[in-house]
């Protein structure tokens, strides 16, 4: 009787009733718990806005907005982020970091703490680091090219490798050694992927993450299913008190910052930020650039426009981000990747204060989230046929295409908008240009299932299917 009331004061009785969605989602989690079974929240949305509008009631305290407003009125306002993102305090409830921290002031404050490390001038003095990464990325793959294995290769594994070993020489200057090893070491790859649904599920009922994940009898017990990942961090941030030649990577530019601002920054803050990058900053790098491996087979034109651009700059044995920061073609068809296979497949969700957004009035405690797949889906913002990959849409050059083009840059929010942007934007950026440019002059791939198209799913990133590759050295004419 009780849960009968609940569900009818839900449906009928709360302040968004009239928004229009899934019946489930009228009064609970239901629809959302189901999305992230089938795997594709994304693709779920976008369809649920293209049914109802762009206010739709995706459970019962959580509308989406499809409206590009919403970007300005949600994302870049002062709301607090929803309790959902408390599940990233890892690797337990001690470690909140900044994702894992709601209240904006304090994710601010936080923010503040550990920006300097992500700056481009910081992360460009680790360059020479991500080189060795990207070299030792491409001695494996010309190995196995001319190995030619029968199965293909696992572009996938491999480029997971490289974002895993990116992100740890730029956090602590320390790989994770997968590149070398050639393997999923403790299988802490594998288990990341598994985590994603443990997040995507157990973040909506956070109470129970302090009990599951989050016990710190799990960490004690060695028992976290990433645990290579968690260990090779802690003992990185460990053994840096000790280690008097440290680089001048992440990890010293916020022990720096501690010992300048003791009162500011708590001790486990470092750790924290080192391990959030570990959560947020390869799986991520690592879709989208298969995304762009993917799409330009099936762009050939933006693809032979890529090529000629990149075998045009002469750029150095491992390009330089200074040599390829600028290349408009290469840009335009990272965007595009960005665009069409955004790596968050969820809408980022903030608390409405009591807030006017597109026209309407949210009392405080209504989730507003807005979905980068909706927005990037929008053919009044990025042009006809918003489905397909096509790099060119970016490359327009007309008086009035100036204005659409600026309106496109604003829009194409992969990396979140407002404070919560993501502060790993600058080495994505790098990493994802010196690699994409090196592949582009030095290989060439096509897929073992010709014209098939691939499979991904999507619990909060969205993550490719295994899809091998039949990969060649170039010889360049
Ligand atoms: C293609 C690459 C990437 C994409 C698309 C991406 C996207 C995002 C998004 C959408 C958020 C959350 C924004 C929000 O909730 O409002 C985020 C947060 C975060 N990202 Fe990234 N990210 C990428 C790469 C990286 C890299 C390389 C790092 C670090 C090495 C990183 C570190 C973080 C951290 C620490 C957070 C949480 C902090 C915060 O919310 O301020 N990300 N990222």
């Amino acid at each position: 009787m009780a849960l009968l009331g609940v569900v009818v004061r839900r449906r009928y009785f709360s302040p968004i009733s009239d928004i229009p969605g899934p019946f489930w989602a009228s009064f609970s989690l239901l629809w959302q718990l189901h999305k992230i079974f089938t795997k594709h929240t994304e693709r779920d949305t976008i369809n649920a806005h293209k049914k109802w509008g762009k206010f739709v009631r995706i459970s019962h305290n959580e509308v989406s907005i499809s409206d590009p407003d919403a970007v300005r009125e949600v994302l870049q306002s002062q709301m607090d982020k929803a309790d959902w993102y408390k599940i990233f305090s890892l690797p337990d409830s001690r470690y909140v970091n900044t994702m894992s921290e709601t209240d904006h002031k304090e994710m601010v404050r936080r923010t503040r703490n550990v920006a300097v490390g992500y700056s481009l001038s910081n992360i460009l003095k680790g360059e020479p680091h991500i080189d060795g990464c990207i070299s030792l990325f491409r001695e494996q793959l010309t190995r196995l090219a001319k190995l030619a294995p029968a199965g293909g290769i696992h572009l996938d594994k491999w480029v997971n490798y490289l974002a895993f070993d990116i992100v740890g020489e730029s956090t602590f200057s320390k790989s994770f050694g997968f590149l070398d090893s050639g393997c999923d070491i403790g299988n802490s790859i594998s288990n990341q992927f598994k985590l994603r649904l443990y997040i995507a599920i157990i973040g909506h009922y956070n109470y129970m993450h302090d009990y599951l994940l989050a016990n710190p009898l799990i960490a004690y017990f060695n028992l976290q299913p990433s645990m290579h990942i968690f260990d090779t961090c802690l003992a990185a941030v460990e053994t840096r008190s000790k280690n008097t030649e440290a680089r001048n990577d992440m990890i010293e530019q916020w022990q720096a910052q501690r010992r300048a601002h003791p009162d500011r920054m708590a001790e486990n803050e470092v750790l924290a930020a080192a391990v959030a990058n570990m959560g947020a900053g390869a799986d991520t790098v690592s879709s989208v650039l298969q995304a762009l491996f993917y799409h330009l087979l099936r762009d050939q034109e933006s693809l032979k426009l890529l090529r000629e651009e990149i075998d045009n700059a002469n750029l150095s044995d491992i390009p330089s981000y200074a040599e390829v920061r600028e290349l408009p073609i290469l840009a335009a068809c990272l965007k595009e990747a960005f665009r069409i296979h955004t790596p968050v497949g969820f809408g980022i969700p903030r608390v409405s204060n009591g807030a006017t957004v597109c026209g309407r009035y949210f009392p405080p405690g209504v989730i507003l989230s807005v979905s980068p797949w909706v927005i990037h889906r929008q053919e009044s913002i990025f042009g006809p046929d918003p489905e397909s990959y096509n790099a060119r849409r970016w490359l327009a050059t007309g008086k009035e295409d100036e204005a659409r083009t600026a309106a496109m840059e604003r829009l194409l929010i992969p990396f979140g908008s407002g404070y919560g942007t993501c502060p790993g934007k600058n080495l994505a950026h790098i990493e994802m240009l010196k690699t994409v440019s090196l592949v582009v002059r030095d290989f060439t791939w096509k897929q073992i299932r010709e014209g098939e198209d691939w499979e991904f799913e999507t619990y909060f990133t969205s993550v490719p299917h295994d899809w091998p590759v039949i990969l060649e050295r170039r010889v360049r004419t």
